[in-house]
Protein backbone atom coordinates (compact mmCIF):
# COMPACT_ATOMS: atom_id res chain seq x y z
CA UNK A 1 0.00 0.00 0.00
CA UNK A 2 1.17 3.50 -1.05
CA UNK A 3 -0.04 6.89 0.56
CA UNK A 4 0.45 10.42 -0.41
CA UNK A 5 0.12 12.68 2.92
CA UNK A 6 0.06 16.21 2.55
CA UNK A 7 0.49 18.76 5.68
CA UNK A 8 -0.33 22.37 5.97
CA UNK A 9 -2.14 23.23 9.04
CA UNK A 10 0.65 25.11 10.50
CA UNK A 11 3.84 26.72 8.87
CA UNK A 12 5.14 23.71 6.90
CA UNK A 13 4.45 22.77 3.49
CA UNK A 14 4.70 19.48 3.27
CA UNK A 15 4.10 16.24 1.09
CA UNK A 16 5.13 12.69 1.00
CA UNK A 17 4.45 9.06 0.25
CA UNK A 18 5.54 5.92 2.43
CA UNK A 19 4.60 2.89 1.44
CA UNK A 20 3.62 -0.44 3.97
CA UNK A 21 5.77 -3.18 2.48
CA UNK A 22 3.82 -6.25 3.85
CA UNK A 23 3.11 -5.80 7.26
CA UNK A 24 5.36 -4.01 9.82
CA UNK A 25 6.94 -0.88 9.95
CA UNK A 26 6.34 1.72 7.15
CA UNK A 27 8.95 2.97 4.37
CA UNK A 28 10.01 6.57 3.41
CA UNK A 29 9.54 6.85 -0.52
CA UNK A 30 9.70 10.61 -0.31
CA UNK A 31 9.28 13.92 2.45
CA UNK A 32 9.00 16.46 1.25
CA UNK A 33 9.46 19.57 3.86
CA UNK A 34 9.33 23.54 2.38
CA UNK A 35 10.04 25.75 6.19
CA UNK A 36 7.58 29.01 6.02
CA UNK A 37 9.97 29.94 8.88
CA UNK A 38 11.78 32.61 6.68
CA UNK A 39 8.89 34.24 6.00
CA UNK A 40 7.33 34.64 9.66
CA UNK A 41 10.75 34.98 11.47
CA UNK A 42 10.36 39.33 10.76
CA UNK A 43 7.08 38.76 12.93
CA UNK A 44 8.05 36.52 15.39
CA UNK A 45 5.59 33.80 15.83
CA UNK A 46 3.18 32.33 12.34
CA UNK A 47 0.83 34.82 10.85
CA UNK A 48 -2.03 32.90 9.61
CA UNK A 49 -2.55 34.84 6.00
CA UNK A 50 0.78 34.58 5.43
CA UNK A 51 1.24 30.71 6.01
CA UNK A 52 -2.19 30.60 3.64
CA UNK A 53 -0.66 32.42 1.08
CA UNK A 54 2.83 30.57 1.31
CA UNK A 55 0.59 27.13 0.97
CA UNK A 56 -0.89 28.26 -1.86
CA UNK A 57 2.39 29.19 -3.72
CA UNK A 58 4.19 26.03 -2.95
CA UNK A 59 2.16 22.77 -1.82
CA UNK A 60 1.71 21.86 -5.70
CA UNK A 61 5.62 22.07 -6.32
CA UNK A 62 6.11 20.31 -2.90
CA UNK A 63 3.72 17.34 -3.90
CA UNK A 64 5.38 17.32 -7.42
CA UNK A 65 8.58 16.47 -6.30
CA UNK A 66 7.35 14.13 -3.47
CA UNK A 67 6.19 11.94 -6.26
CA UNK A 68 9.05 12.72 -8.38
CA UNK A 69 11.40 11.48 -5.25
CA UNK A 70 9.75 8.28 -4.80
CA UNK A 71 9.62 7.82 -8.74
CA UNK A 72 5.67 6.95 -8.98
CA UNK A 73 2.52 8.78 -10.68
CA UNK A 74 -0.66 9.45 -8.87
CA UNK A 75 -1.91 6.27 -10.44
CA UNK A 76 0.30 4.38 -8.81
CA UNK A 77 -0.95 5.21 -4.78
CA UNK A 78 -3.41 3.22 -2.87
CA UNK A 79 -5.04 6.97 -1.08
CA UNK A 80 -4.19 10.52 -0.98
CA UNK A 81 -3.99 11.82 2.87
CA UNK A 82 -4.65 15.34 4.31
CA UNK A 83 -4.37 16.49 7.68
CA UNK A 84 -7.76 17.94 7.97
CA UNK A 85 -7.17 19.87 12.03
CA UNK A 86 -6.58 20.95 14.17
CA UNK A 87 -4.40 24.00 12.84
CA UNK A 88 -5.11 27.33 10.93
CA UNK A 89 -7.91 27.34 9.07
CA UNK A 90 -6.79 28.90 5.28
CA UNK A 91 -4.04 26.12 5.73
CA UNK A 92 -5.33 23.46 6.25
CA UNK A 93 -7.85 24.33 3.49
CA UNK A 94 -5.13 24.57 0.61
CA UNK A 95 -3.69 20.59 1.99
CA UNK A 96 -7.48 19.61 1.76
CA UNK A 97 -8.48 21.25 -1.37
CA UNK A 98 -5.59 19.81 -2.98
CA UNK A 99 -6.06 15.76 -1.54
CA UNK A 100 -9.47 15.93 -2.92
CA UNK A 101 -8.71 17.01 -5.66
CA UNK A 102 -5.86 14.91 -7.17
CA UNK A 103 -8.30 12.00 -5.21
CA UNK A 104 -11.07 12.82 -7.80
CA UNK A 105 -9.04 13.32 -10.43
CA UNK A 106 -7.10 10.17 -9.99
CA UNK A 107 -10.40 7.98 -8.64
CA UNK A 108 -8.52 7.26 -5.34
CA UNK A 109 -9.42 7.06 -2.09
CA UNK A 110 -9.50 10.42 0.03
CA UNK A 111 -8.51 10.64 3.99
CA UNK A 112 -8.74 13.10 6.09
CA UNK A 113 -5.76 12.91 8.79
CA UNK A 114 -5.91 14.44 12.30
CA UNK A 115 -2.61 16.25 12.92
CA UNK A 116 -2.30 15.08 16.90
CA UNK A 117 -3.28 11.75 15.11
CA UNK A 118 -0.63 11.66 13.10
CA UNK A 119 1.79 12.62 15.64
CA UNK A 120 0.84 10.12 17.94
CA UNK A 121 1.35 7.25 15.25
CA UNK A 122 4.61 7.88 13.78
CA UNK A 123 6.53 5.65 16.33
CA UNK A 124 4.77 2.74 14.28
CA UNK A 125 6.00 3.81 11.11
CA UNK A 126 9.94 4.06 12.56
CA UNK A 127 8.94 0.98 14.95
CA UNK A 128 7.22 -1.70 15.51
CA UNK A 129 4.95 -0.79 18.50
CA UNK A 130 2.04 -2.53 19.63
CA UNK A 131 -1.04 -1.06 21.25
CA UNK A 132 -1.25 0.41 23.97
CA UNK A 133 1.34 3.23 24.67
CA UNK A 134 1.92 5.95 26.61
CA UNK A 135 2.13 8.97 24.17
CA UNK A 136 4.09 12.60 25.42
CA UNK A 137 3.17 15.00 22.88
CA UNK A 138 5.20 17.96 23.12
CA UNK A 139 4.75 20.42 20.08
CA UNK A 140 4.45 23.85 19.91
CA UNK A 141 0.70 23.93 19.90
CA UNK A 142 0.18 21.19 21.87
CA UNK A 143 1.15 19.42 25.08
CA UNK A 144 -0.62 16.31 26.08
CA UNK A 145 0.03 12.78 27.39
CA UNK A 146 -2.25 10.43 25.56
CA UNK A 147 -3.27 6.84 25.97
CA UNK A 148 -3.23 5.28 22.87
CA UNK A 149 -5.12 2.18 22.73
CA UNK A 150 -5.51 1.54 18.97
CA UNK A 151 -6.09 3.68 15.49
CA UNK A 152 -8.66 6.17 16.48
CA UNK A 153 -9.20 5.51 20.04
CA UNK A 154 -7.00 7.86 22.42
CA UNK A 155 -7.70 8.99 25.89
CA UNK A 156 -6.26 12.30 27.08
CA UNK A 157 -4.93 11.57 30.37
CA UNK A 158 -3.85 15.10 30.96
CA UNK A 159 -2.72 18.48 28.89
CA UNK A 160 -1.62 21.89 29.59
CA UNK A 161 -3.45 24.16 31.46
CA UNK A 162 -1.60 27.15 29.43
CA UNK A 163 0.76 27.59 27.26
CA UNK A 164 2.48 24.48 24.99
CA UNK A 165 5.87 23.46 26.01
CA UNK A 166 7.14 24.45 22.36
CA UNK A 167 5.49 27.72 23.37
CA UNK A 168 7.56 28.56 26.31
CA UNK A 169 10.29 27.56 24.93
CA UNK A 170 9.64 30.05 21.75
CA UNK A 171 8.64 32.61 24.34
CA UNK A 172 12.01 32.49 26.14
CA UNK A 173 13.74 32.81 23.02
CA UNK A 174 11.45 35.88 22.54
CA UNK A 175 12.65 37.03 25.39
CA UNK A 176 16.46 36.35 25.09
CA UNK A 177 16.04 38.04 21.43
CA UNK A 178 17.29 34.20 19.93
CA UNK A 179 15.54 33.45 16.48
CA UNK A 180 11.92 32.29 16.20
CA UNK A 181 11.49 29.44 16.37
CA UNK A 182 13.25 30.18 19.72
CA UNK A 183 13.13 26.17 20.46
CA UNK A 184 15.95 24.84 18.90
CA UNK A 185 17.93 28.15 19.55
CA UNK A 186 17.22 27.89 23.28
CA UNK A 187 18.59 24.14 23.27
CA UNK A 188 22.16 25.62 21.26
CA UNK A 189 22.61 27.85 23.69
CA UNK A 190 21.78 25.99 26.70
CA UNK A 191 24.60 23.47 26.00
CA UNK A 192 27.17 26.33 27.19
CA UNK A 193 24.75 27.50 30.41
CA UNK A 194 25.42 27.17 33.90
CA UNK A 195 22.12 25.07 34.70
CA UNK A 196 22.18 25.93 38.69
CA UNK A 197 22.78 29.88 38.42
CA UNK A 198 19.41 30.62 38.65
CA UNK A 199 16.67 28.88 40.59
CA UNK A 200 13.83 28.37 38.79
CA UNK A 201 10.24 26.50 39.20
CA UNK A 202 9.31 23.12 38.26
CA UNK A 203 5.53 23.58 37.50
CA UNK A 204 2.80 21.24 38.74
CA UNK A 205 6.05 19.12 40.16
CA UNK A 206 4.28 16.27 42.13
CA UNK A 207 0.75 16.71 41.22
CA UNK A 208 -1.10 13.22 40.68
CA UNK A 209 -3.46 14.55 37.70
CA UNK A 210 -0.99 14.48 34.30
CA UNK A 211 -1.80 18.42 33.53
CA UNK A 212 1.13 21.09 32.30
CA UNK A 213 1.73 24.30 33.02
CA UNK A 214 4.35 26.36 31.81
CA UNK A 215 3.17 30.00 32.36
CA UNK A 216 5.10 30.14 35.46
CA UNK A 217 8.04 28.71 34.69
CA UNK A 218 7.72 31.30 31.62
CA UNK A 219 7.12 34.19 34.54
CA UNK A 220 9.89 33.08 36.60
CA UNK A 221 12.42 33.57 33.78
CA UNK A 222 11.32 36.98 32.32
CA UNK A 223 11.66 38.38 35.68
CA UNK A 224 15.36 37.11 35.79
CA UNK A 225 15.82 38.23 32.31
CA UNK A 226 14.56 41.59 33.42
CA UNK A 227 16.62 41.78 36.80
CA UNK A 228 19.36 41.23 34.87
CA UNK A 229 18.76 43.84 32.39
CA UNK A 230 21.31 44.18 29.57
CA UNK A 231 22.53 40.25 28.46
CA UNK A 232 25.82 38.95 27.95
CA UNK A 233 26.00 35.69 25.85
CA UNK A 234 27.08 34.14 29.27
CA UNK A 235 23.58 34.98 30.61
CA UNK A 236 21.70 34.54 27.52
CA UNK A 237 23.07 30.84 27.78
CA UNK A 238 22.57 30.54 31.46
CA UNK A 239 18.71 31.51 31.57
CA UNK A 240 18.58 28.64 28.20
CA UNK A 241 20.37 26.51 30.52
CA UNK A 242 18.05 27.05 33.62
CA UNK A 243 15.09 27.19 31.39
CA UNK A 244 15.33 23.91 29.83
CA UNK A 245 16.34 21.85 32.76
CA UNK A 246 13.23 22.87 34.45
CA UNK A 247 11.04 22.53 31.83
CA UNK A 248 12.20 18.90 31.00
CA UNK A 249 12.38 18.36 34.68
CA UNK A 250 8.69 19.43 34.64
CA UNK A 251 7.34 17.61 31.58
CA UNK A 252 9.56 14.11 32.96
CA UNK A 253 7.56 14.66 36.36
CA UNK A 254 4.20 14.66 34.56
CA UNK A 255 4.97 11.68 32.69
CA UNK A 256 5.78 10.10 35.71
CA UNK A 257 2.23 11.38 37.05
CA UNK A 258 0.98 9.57 33.34
CA UNK A 259 2.47 6.61 33.49
CA UNK A 260 0.42 6.23 37.14
CA UNK A 261 -2.99 7.01 35.62
CA UNK A 262 -2.29 5.17 32.03
CA UNK A 263 -1.66 1.81 35.10
CA UNK A 264 -4.80 2.47 36.52
CA UNK A 265 -7.03 3.43 33.79
CA UNK A 266 -5.45 1.05 30.93
CA UNK A 267 -3.60 -1.36 32.10
CA UNK A 268 0.69 -1.73 31.33
CA UNK A 269 1.81 0.45 28.21
CA UNK A 270 3.90 -1.31 25.71
CA UNK A 271 5.93 2.03 25.29
CA UNK A 272 6.66 5.48 25.86
CA UNK A 273 6.86 7.59 22.57
CA UNK A 274 7.67 10.96 22.80
CA UNK A 275 6.58 12.67 19.33
CA UNK A 276 6.08 16.56 18.40
CA UNK A 277 8.49 19.24 17.57
CA UNK A 278 10.08 19.42 21.22
CA UNK A 279 10.90 15.81 21.18
CA UNK A 280 13.43 16.57 18.98
CA UNK A 281 15.68 18.16 22.00
CA UNK A 282 18.42 15.87 23.40
CA UNK A 283 18.06 17.03 27.08
CA UNK A 284 14.52 15.92 27.03
CA UNK A 285 15.44 12.47 24.81
CA UNK A 286 18.15 11.86 27.34
CA UNK A 287 15.85 12.35 30.07
CA UNK A 288 13.26 10.09 29.26
CA UNK A 289 15.59 7.39 28.15
CA UNK A 290 16.29 7.47 32.05
CA UNK A 291 12.79 8.10 32.90
CA UNK A 292 12.02 5.00 31.05
CA UNK A 293 14.96 2.91 32.03
CA UNK A 294 13.73 3.12 35.55
CA UNK A 295 10.17 2.48 34.71
CA UNK A 296 10.92 -0.75 32.75
CA UNK A 297 9.90 0.37 29.91
CA UNK A 298 10.46 0.74 25.62
CA UNK A 299 11.31 4.56 25.00
CA UNK A 300 10.37 5.33 21.03
CA UNK A 301 12.03 8.71 19.77
CA UNK A 302 10.82 8.69 16.16
CA UNK A 303 14.03 10.89 13.94
CA UNK A 304 13.93 14.64 14.72
CA UNK A 305 12.80 15.57 11.01
CA UNK A 306 9.98 12.85 11.95
CA UNK A 307 8.96 14.48 15.59
CA UNK A 308 8.66 17.99 13.48
CA UNK A 309 5.77 18.63 11.19
CA UNK A 310 5.96 16.52 8.02
CA UNK A 311 4.04 14.59 5.30
CA UNK A 312 5.30 11.03 6.05
CA UNK A 313 3.21 10.91 8.96
CA UNK A 314 -0.02 12.17 7.33
CA UNK A 315 0.55 9.60 4.97
CA UNK A 316 1.41 6.78 7.52
CA UNK A 317 -2.00 8.01 9.34
CA UNK A 318 -3.61 7.39 5.87
CA UNK A 319 -2.28 4.01 5.28
CA UNK A 320 -2.96 3.21 9.18
CA UNK A 321 -7.07 3.94 8.59
CA UNK A 322 -6.90 2.97 4.97
CA UNK A 323 -6.06 -0.65 6.23
CA UNK A 324 -8.76 -0.62 8.66
CA UNK A 325 -11.17 0.40 5.35
CA UNK A 326 -11.46 4.01 6.76
CA UNK A 327 -11.62 6.65 3.91
CA UNK A 328 -13.59 10.25 3.93
CA UNK A 329 -15.84 11.50 1.39
CA UNK A 330 -15.12 14.83 -0.30
CA UNK A 331 -18.01 16.50 2.58
CA UNK A 332 -15.18 16.79 5.01
CA UNK A 333 -14.58 20.29 6.03
CA UNK A 334 -11.33 21.64 7.41
CA UNK A 335 -11.43 21.07 11.27
CA UNK A 336 -9.29 24.61 12.71
CA UNK A 337 -9.95 22.44 16.57
CA UNK A 338 -10.53 19.07 16.90
CA UNK A 339 -9.32 16.96 20.06
CA UNK A 340 -7.95 13.54 19.84
CA UNK A 341 -9.78 11.77 22.01
CA UNK A 342 -13.23 13.83 20.30
CA UNK A 343 -15.11 10.47 20.97
CA UNK A 344 -13.70 9.36 24.48
CA UNK A 345 -14.13 11.19 27.52
CA UNK A 346 -10.74 12.58 28.93
CA UNK A 347 -10.11 11.16 32.23
CA UNK A 348 -10.38 14.12 34.01
CA UNK A 349 -11.19 17.78 33.72
CA UNK A 350 -7.81 18.88 32.09
CA UNK A 351 -8.34 21.70 29.61
CA UNK A 352 -8.38 20.84 25.74
O1 LIG B 1 5.49 19.72 16.10
P1 LIG B 1 6.02 21.03 15.60
O2 LIG B 1 6.98 21.01 14.45
O3 LIG B 1 4.87 21.98 15.17
C1 LIG B 1 3.67 22.08 15.84
O4 LIG B 1 3.64 22.90 16.79
O5 LIG B 1 2.73 21.32 15.51
O6 LIG B 1 6.68 21.77 16.86
C2 LIG B 1 7.30 23.03 16.76
C3 LIG B 1 7.75 23.45 18.14
C4 LIG B 1 8.27 24.88 18.20
O7 LIG B 1 7.71 25.51 19.33
C5 LIG B 1 9.77 24.69 18.36
O8 LIG B 1 10.41 25.75 19.03
C6 LIG B 1 9.84 23.43 19.15
O9 LIG B 1 8.82 22.61 18.60
N1 LIG B 1 11.16 22.79 19.03
C7 LIG B 1 12.02 22.61 20.06
C8 LIG B 1 13.19 22.02 19.51
N2 LIG B 1 12.98 21.85 18.17
C9 LIG B 1 11.74 22.33 17.89
N3 LIG B 1 11.91 22.90 21.36
C10 LIG B 1 12.97 22.59 22.15
N4 LIG B 1 14.11 22.04 21.70
C11 LIG B 1 14.27 21.74 20.40
N5 LIG B 1 15.40 21.19 19.95
ZN1 LIG C 1 2.66 19.18 14.87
Amino acid sequence: MRVLGIETTCDETAAAVVQLPSGGCGEILSNEVMSQIAEHAAFGGVVPEIAARAHVDTLDRVIERALARAQLELQDLDGIAAAAGPGLIGGIMVGLTAAKALALASRKPFVAINHLEAHALTARLTDEVGFPYLLLLVSGGHTQLVAVRRVGSYLRLGSTLDDAAGEAFDKVGKMLGLPYPGGPHVEKRAADGNVARFDLPRPMLGRPTPDFSFSGLKTAVRLEVERLGTLTPADVADVCAAFQAAAVDAIIDRCRAGLRLFRETVGQPNAVVAAGGVAANGTLRRTLVRFCAEAGLRLITPPVNLCTDNGAMIAWAGIERLSLGLVDDMTFAARPRWPLDANTEAVHHGKA
